[in-house]
């Protein structure tokens, strides 16, 4: 039976970086810089009282303003707004925009993961000849498929939506990252996993960052709860041989970070390596507070934990 050998829960924070801080939280609500434009969005497991003065929440450009559901709402203009912006994000820029379900089309949260996958394609170019491969699922507008195709990995990019789809393709132009390898695929994540494992391909890297519930764009279902296991099987079949890695990520959803470490240590039962697992956090700029953000689980076939 599969059993976790180092059940430690790990929590993995990020201070945001060039194009992205967390100014302030509180009171069930947030107030952070994507590039030159803040914004103020519901947060609400922001329990505590705000750090900052109500004059600095007042400046932000755009208020995400909702009753009780944090993401039915609109976005309300405090002061010019583009369409959309650049925000730099390591070797991408994302463009970003004050997008439905109080989104930007950037979960700045993802960055020490990004940073991990540069690094394991690092570790795995070193020991293989061919190109590093990157499968990313319910990839959204493509951060973390533009950052793995600047490190050199050829990437296959999969959502079911094609306005997320063709968002990424813009972000990759506004990245000046043309001639990089990306293959982009609209469809459904399980329809292709499983139509991948029929063909038998395999991928060193597989990003997992689903949401609770999901369309394919033939209306297929995504259940998380449902899906995710059958999904991990069909990553366990299209993972190459070691060195290999998989980076899972849950948000939105209650749940234990350990059950979904379980699942992802059963899925790769007998590939040995290292399995950490916890939780994501935005760490606020000047006041240090965390606002956790999601649950992962992430895989090395080697041992590093860095
Ligand atoms: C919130 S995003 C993931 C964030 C992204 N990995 C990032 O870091 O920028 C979830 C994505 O899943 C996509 N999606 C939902 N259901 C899907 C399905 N059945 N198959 C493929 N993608 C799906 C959505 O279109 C959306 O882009």
């Amino acid at each position: 039976m599969a059993r976790l050998t180092n059940p430690q829960v790990s929590l993995i924070t990020t201070d945001g970086f060039a194009g992205y801080e967390l100014i302030d939280s509180g009171v069930g609500r947030k107030l952070e810089r994507f590039g030159d434009i803040v914004v103020d969005r519901p947060e609400p497991q922001a329990l505590w009282q705000r750090a900052t003065s109500d004059q600095r929440w007042d400046n932000a450009h755009a208020v995400f303003a909702s009753n009780d559901d944090e993401e039915k709402g609109k976005w309300r203009l405090l002061r010019d707004v583009p369409e959309q912006w650049p925000v730099p994000v390591g070797p991408a820029t994302m463009l970003c925009r004050l997008a439905s379900f109080r989104h930007l089309g950037l979960f700045p949260e993802q960055m020490p993961h990004w940073d991990w996958m540069v690094r394991r394609i690092k570790d795995i170019k070193a020991k293989k000849s061919e190109p590093v491969r990157v499968l990313n699922l319910f990839a959204y507008t493509g951060a973390a498929s533009l950052i793995a195709a600047a490190a050199g990995a050829e990437v296959t990019h999969v959502d079911a939506s094609k306005k997320a789809v063709t968002w990424a393709k813009e972000n990759q132009a506004a990245s000046s990252l043309q001639g990089t390898k990306v293959r982009w695929i609209l469809d459904d994540a399980k329809k292709f996993t499983g139509r991948e494992v029929r063909r038998g391909r395999q991928y060193d890297i597989i990003l997992v960052d689903p949401p609770k519930f999901g369309r394919g764009p033939n209306n297929e279902t995504w259940d998380l709860f449902d899906s995710i296991g059958p999904m991990l099987t069909d990553c366990r079949a299209l993972l190459a041989e070691d060195p290999a890695a998989l980076v899972m990520t849950v948000y939105a959803i209650r749940a234990s970070t350990i059950a979904f470490a379980q699942l992802v240590n059963e899925a790769l039962e007998g590939r040995g390596g290292n399995l950490d697992f916890g939780e994501l956090a935005i760490e606020e700029r000047e006041g240090g507070r965390l606002v956790p953000t999601s649950l992962f689980a992430r895989w090395f076939s080697g041992m590093t934990t860095d």
